[in-house]
């Protein structure tokens, strides 16, 4: 038994009752595995590969991460989602299928890249793609994931709603928080059950570092524009270690503009969102590559303070903002409308408690002189002006 293991269980004793959540269950009290400080970044499979993925493709993935200056702009993980699980064998050990011949091998070579490794799977007997999952196996799939050299799980409930009732999906997902703390091996824990159950209000308490709040992303505006507004009010959730998941980045999957994929970057930094990367990242254009790797936009995302924006501004012209760790605070304006509008970024308005000393366009990347109150700019439609404003 190691040391995680005896924490964990005497935690597990504790129980609290989370007042008005909904789920009113007796939730688990796991402690905190103390990874994910700053939001995790990286790549998945998902969201352009489906389940058309496999070791090949994978190792060629991390490889142009290294090549492109993913890696090296804080993008580490390399996640295999659904669709990589076959059967189990005659001890009950999880297999890959014939897609994955060699997953510890294929870990070692996303180590050697100086990456992170992810995989996936559920608390019920099937994954949503319909592959084994985890019911049963908990801890026998958390030690084979460890020895593996897994470093990253995304735990979605999928047909475990089959299996547990509502009030107990707390405790499923607890479950696999020990058995991959019992393994001694440092794991990030991502919870994804589409928002469902208050997860936002028992995310943190169930040894989860981030936890999905919405149904998932596709790759249209709309899509993204409710998955970001659909978190707003859990905003107080967030923190360091801790993580509301809008779902993962569509950039350059091809079904937004270039101004809308801005928009979606920027609100995902605004929100302290994990950047996990969803697109084909051997072929990305110059186009997309100047969004993923803005690294003005990505420091606001990992900035150590770990505050989710607040949506401070409705209607064509939304306004989002997000105080920074060394004073500073950063405002996002969207504009929501079909056609160009004019934005008037006014300092008097944003009621900040210090004077603003200077102001930095995060996207163009200049420094604009500040005189009187503000100043205003054209933002095309459906595209952001995000600013970095000094105080003092
Ligand atoms: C669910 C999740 C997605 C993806 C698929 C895989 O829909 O929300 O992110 O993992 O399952 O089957």
């Amino acid at each position: 038994m190691n040391r995680f293991f005896s924490l964990s269980m005497a935690s597990y004793l504790l129980a609290a009752m989370v007042a008005g959540c909904g789920v009113n269950s007796l939730v688990p009290i796991v402690p905190s595995n103390g990874l994910a400080k700053t939001p995790p970044m990286g790549w998945n499979s998902w969201n352009h590969f489906g389940g058309a993925i496999d070791d090949a493709t994978v190792r060629s993935i991390a490889d142009a991460i290294v090549s492109s200056g993913m890696r090296d702009a804080g993008y580490i993980y390399i996640n295999i989602d659904d669709t990589w699980q076959g059967s189990r064998d005659s001890q009950g050990n999880i297999q890959p299928n014939q897609r994955f011949p060699d997953m510890k091998d294929l870990a070692e070579y996303i180590h050697s890249k100086g990456l992170k490794f992810g995989i996936y799977s559920s608390p019920g007997q099937k994954t949503c793609a319909g592959f084994v999952g985890s019911y049963g196996h908990e801890e026998q799939d958390a030690m084979t994931f460890a020895a593996w050299g897994v470093d990253y799980l995304k735990y979605d409930y999928c047909s475990a709603q089959t299996v547990y009732s509502e009030s107990a999906s707390p405790s499923a997902f607890a479950k696999m928080a020990m058995a991959l703390q019992s393994t001694g091996r440092p794991i990030v824990y991502s919870l994804s059950n589409g928002g469902e159950d208050y997860v936002a209000a028992w995310g943190s308490k169930v040894g989860a570092n981030l936890w999905r709040t919405t149904s998932d992303i596709h790759d249209s505006w709309a899509e993204m524009i409710s998955n970001i507004e659909g978190q707003a009010w859990d905003a107080s959730s967030a923190g360091p270690g801790y993580w509301n998941d809008p779902d993962m980045l569509e950039v350059g999957n091809g079904g937004m503009t270039q101004a809308e994929y801005r928009t979606h970057m920027s609100l995902w930094a605004m929100a302290a969102a994990p950047l996990l990367a969803g697109n084909d990242v051997r072929t990305m254009s110059s186009d997309t590559s100047s969004i993923l790797l803005n690294k003005e936009v990505i420091a606001v995302d990992q900035d150590p303070l770990g505050k989710q924006a607040s949506l401070v501004m409705h209607g064509d012209i939304e306004r989002w903002l997000k105080p920074l760790a060394d004073g500073s605070v950063a405002v996002a304006y969207v504009n929501l409308g079909s056609t160009p509008a004019q934005v008037d970024v006014s300092i008097h308005d944003l009621h900040l408690a210090k004077a603003v000393t200077t102001a930095r366009d995060l996207w163009a990347h200049t420094s604009i002189p500040l005189v009187g109150d503000g100043f205003s700019r054209l933002v095309p439609s459906h595209d952001v002006l995000m600013l970095k404003l000094g105080t003092s």
